[in-house]
């Protein structure tokens, strides 16, 4: 996948901006504050329908503006998403997308922040967020399953709370579940296969050692004994109150050399098992769409020593569209060619 143009208006602090890219390498530099994560914010909007800074779409929109816009063409297509007071319209070629599930994952684009360190410290369901947008934006009966069991869920933890809980129905909302947590349970066990396939090999092309790193999907039960598990959790729901059991108690931990990462990983082979992660993402989306997604580093490379920067830039741009930001081109070590973009020249034009 390739992003030709962005058009952004009233987004952030721009009230208009228009930026082409490069097929390969494009760099973003400029000081602090002047809008070069707010660029590659946009472009995850553009992916995921959501930012990573924010759940409130009110703060995407330009000071004293009444809505903003994001308009992204891609090789194949154009996409459009206007961000209201109150709602967001999303458009692929002129089209009104109505689903915002049929829109995820239209634009792939994978995202490297400084503060993905956080994974490994964050609450569970930040973590098993993560899994679930990576998972959503390649796969349709993935985010379909996942919607309609938190609903169900939803349902289940409202009867769980009343005073007399209506067994009948309880069995209902458990046997509609099955097939969905069925899905879920699948998909997850696709996606830690494809990363786990990929991840130590990744940690040692790029930190050049020779650690094995391990990602191990802690998940609710095995396919098969769904039904099962839902039955013997039962009566502990009647006791909590709220359901027990199922994929949404999901959770993933990383191993270096056997002993919890968190625990023994400097920040530097921290930040290289998120980096090598990311890429073990990367070949899970080729793997499952056959698509390479876009990758965006914000400020990831300055916090890399010179060599590691490199290996970084040499694995990744070989065959992925490429946009970083930094807030200068001295301290980079790129041997390659790219397109800069100077936002604070740009500013002054
Ligand atoms: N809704 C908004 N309306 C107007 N300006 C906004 C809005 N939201 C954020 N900003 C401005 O955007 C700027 C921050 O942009 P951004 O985070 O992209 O900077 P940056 O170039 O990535 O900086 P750094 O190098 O520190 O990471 C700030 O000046 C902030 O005040
Ligand atoms: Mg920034």
């Amino acid at each position: 996948m390739l992003i030709k143009e962005l058009k952004l208006y009233n987004y952030r602090n721009y009230s208009r901006k228009n930026i082409t890219f490069d097929p390969k390498l494009n760099i973003i530099i400029g000081p602090n504050g002047i809008g070069k994560t707010n660029i590659l914010e946009s472009i995850i909007v553009v992916s995921n329908t959501k930012s990573f800074r924010t759940n409130n779409d009110q703060n995407l929109i330009k000071k004293d503006s009444e809505f903003s816009k994001i308009e992204l063409s891609s090789d194949t297509d154009r996409f459009k998403v206007v961000l209201g007071n109150k709602n967001r319209s999303l458009y692929i070629n002129d089209v009104l997308i109505k689903k915002s599930s049929e829109f995820i994952g239209k634009l792939n684009a994978i995202l490297f922040k400084p503060n993905d360190l956080e994974l490994f410290v964050q609450a569970p369901n930040e973590r098993r967020k993560v899994l679930d947008i990576e998972i959503s934006k390649v796969s349709q009966s993935y985010i379909r399953s996942l919607l309609q069991y938190n609903y169900l869920l939803k349902e289940k933890n409202r009867l769980l709370k009343e005073p007399e809980v209506d067994e009948m129905l309880l069995e209902t909302i458990n046997e509609q579940m099955i097939p969905l947590i069925k899905t879920i349970l699948e998909e997850r066990d696709y996606f830690f296969e494809v990363i786990s396939r990929h991840l130590s090999s990744l940690y040692n092309e790029i930190s050049a050692s020779e650690s094995e790193i391990r990602i191990i999907y802690k998940k609710c039960c095995e396919t098969a004994d769904i039904a099962n598990k839902l039955q013997e959790a039962k009566e502990k729901d009647f006791y909590y109150h709220y359901s027990t059991f199922g994929p949404h108690h999901d959770d993933y931990y990383f191993l270096m050399d056997g002993r919890e990462l968190n625990a023994i990983a400097s920040q530097g082979q921290k930040r290289m098992s998120l980096i090598a992660f990311k890429f073990a993402l990367i070949k899970y989306i080729k793997d499952k769409i056959n698509k390479i997604p876009i990758v965006l580093l914000d400020d990831i490379l300055s916090e890399l020593d010179r060599d590691n920067q490199e290996r970084l830039i040499g694995i990744m741009s070989e065959d992925a569209q490429v946009i970083i930001t930094n807030t200068d081109i001295k301290g980079l070590n790129i041997n390659k060619r790219y397109k800069l973009i100077d936002l604070k020249e740009e500013a002054h034009v």
